[in-house]
């Protein structure tokens, strides 16, 4: 796999996505979907997404049998809370076909789309012939950072351009996958509803801005580092210090049905 994900990483983001994704698109999901259904999280990592929505089918009376597909063995052996779970390790992105979707009645995926690109994506829509997508959290946008700083601009640019950068899929979508997604659906015969899912990250959430500063400072410093990313980086790490700072980091959900 080319593209790997921290566990640490992953355990700073999930309190910050069940507050920020859309319910009314979980429930939806939920409700056309059999009364114990067999739902697929694809790049399910140690389990958030199917967490998320494990908690909401319960509160339903659902009782949900999970197959959680993933490439690293060692996040989905950090998996917890869900009671009935089966596994696929699987590398998915030279393949969408080698997805193991027999007997699944629906699909869900976080946190995954903006990395493939747009065929990746047509191939694995096709894959999965008809069944119900919930798609959270897919990347929509740049930051909008509160204060302003001279050099934001320069990152986001360059934030953007290496969320488009292939990770194993074909160029990526990266923050226009929301869009890209939405007409391959589309032309498949699917209903698409969509909501905005953003971060809203200020200093109650310092560990994870502290981590989205660093990455993304790396992220524009993929080519070498440069003196302004510097100062950025620093400047931007004393505002989470003194407590003035905020983050807005742009998500979309969208919910696919085909009739
Ligand atoms: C951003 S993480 C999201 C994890 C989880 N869905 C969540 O919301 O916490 C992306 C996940 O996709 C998996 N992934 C990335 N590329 C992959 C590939 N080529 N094959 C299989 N899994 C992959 C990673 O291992 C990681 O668990």
């Amino acid at each position: 796999m080319t593209e790997t994900f921290k566990s640490k990483w992953l355990a700073l983001r999930e309190p910050v996505d069940i507050v920020s994704r859309s319910p009314a698109l979980a429930d939806a999901f939920l409700d056309c979907l059999p009364a114990n259904p067999r739902i697929l999280d694809l790049g399910a990592g140690t389990g958030s997404n199917a967490r998320y929505l494990q908690t909401r089918a319960a509160a339903r009376g659902m009782t949900i049998d999970w197959l959680l597909v993933d490439g690293d063995v060692t996040l989905l052996d950090r998996v917890v809370g869900l009671p009935r779970f089966d596994r696929q390790v699987a590398d998915f992105a030279a393949d969408p076909g080698v997805i193991d979707v027999s007997g699944v009645d629906g699909v869900a995926a976080s946190a995954l789309f903006d990395l493939v690109s747009e065929g990746w994506f047509a191939k694995f829509v096709a894959h999965i012939a008809g069944r119900p997508l919930l798609a959270a959290l897919t990347a929509d946008g740049g930051h909008r950072w509160d204060p302003e700083d001279p050099v934001d601009t320069y990152i986001d640019v360059q934030f953007a351009a290496d969320m488009s950068r292939d990770k194993g899929f074909g160029p990526a979508m990266g923050l226009v996958a929301a869009t890209g997604m939405a007409s391959v659906l589309d032309a498949a015969g699917y209903a698409v509803q969509g909501a905005d899912t953003p971060w809203l990250l200020g200093c109650a959430n310092a560990a994870l801005v502290a981590a989205m500063i660093g990455g993304i400072a790396d992220a524009a410093n993929r080519h070498g580092e440069r003196a302004d990313v510097t100062g950025w980086r620093h400047r931007r790490n004393a505002g989470l210090t003194a407590e003035n700072l905020h983050l807005t980091v742009g998500h979309r959900d969208l919910l696919a049905i085909r009739g």
